[in-house]
């Protein structure tokens, strides 16, 4: 199983339910590396979705220990072991920060985007840097858009 996020400088992910920033490359790179694939998500993620909608293009496994909580085009699990047992091994971890927390253990490779900026934050990914675990694979050249430096780096579980 794969993850992929998004981190500033101190790997904080999101503030008050939201992003920390927008980098619309970042979301086509996204996009292109999950379509096709299952995406593991929480239910506060999905909530931050456009409409609160799940993914098109993907089959959206979602948590949640709300037992009334559907949604149209995604399927609803109430535990990580009920999850496990149906997902697949393409799958893509896609956040927030209590599923990463959680899943990480069964991902061997997280592609991360490293924004060069801090943020507001009250939401972080496990700093990979100080992970004897992982090891940074490959380090993309450090890209600008908008004025936000912003670097491609892929770790591999060792
Ligand atoms: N930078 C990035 O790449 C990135 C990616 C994704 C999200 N984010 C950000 O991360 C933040 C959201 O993260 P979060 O940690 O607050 O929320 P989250 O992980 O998206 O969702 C948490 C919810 O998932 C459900 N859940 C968690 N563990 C579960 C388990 N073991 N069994 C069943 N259900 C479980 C619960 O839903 P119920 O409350 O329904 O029980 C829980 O409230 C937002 O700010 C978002 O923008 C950032």
């Amino acid at each position: 199983m794969k993850a992929i996020v998004a981190v500033d400088e101190n790997w904080a992910i999101g503030h008050e339910g939201e992003l920390l920033c927008r980098i619309s490359a970042d979301l086509k790179r996204f996009k292109a590396l999950t379509l096709g694939h299952p995406v593991i998500l929480g239910r506060k993620t999905l909530a931050t979705f456009p409409g609160g909608r799940p993914l098109p293009g993907r089959r959206n496994l979602i948590l949640s220990r709300d037992p009334s909580f559907q949604v149209e085009g995604g399927e609803v699990f109430s535990d990580i072991p009920a999850l496990l047992a149906a997902k697949t091994d393409d799958s893509i971890v896609i956040g927030g920060g209590s599923i990463y927390r959680e899943l990480l253990v069964f991902c061997d490779l997280v592609y991360v985007t490293k924004v060069l900026s801090a943020f507001p934050a009250d939401v972080r990914f496990p700093d990979l840097d100080a992970a004897p675990e992982w090891e940074a694979v490959e380090e993309g050249p450090v890209l600008e858009e908008k004025g936000l430096r912003f670097r491609y780096v892929t770790y591999r579980r060792r």
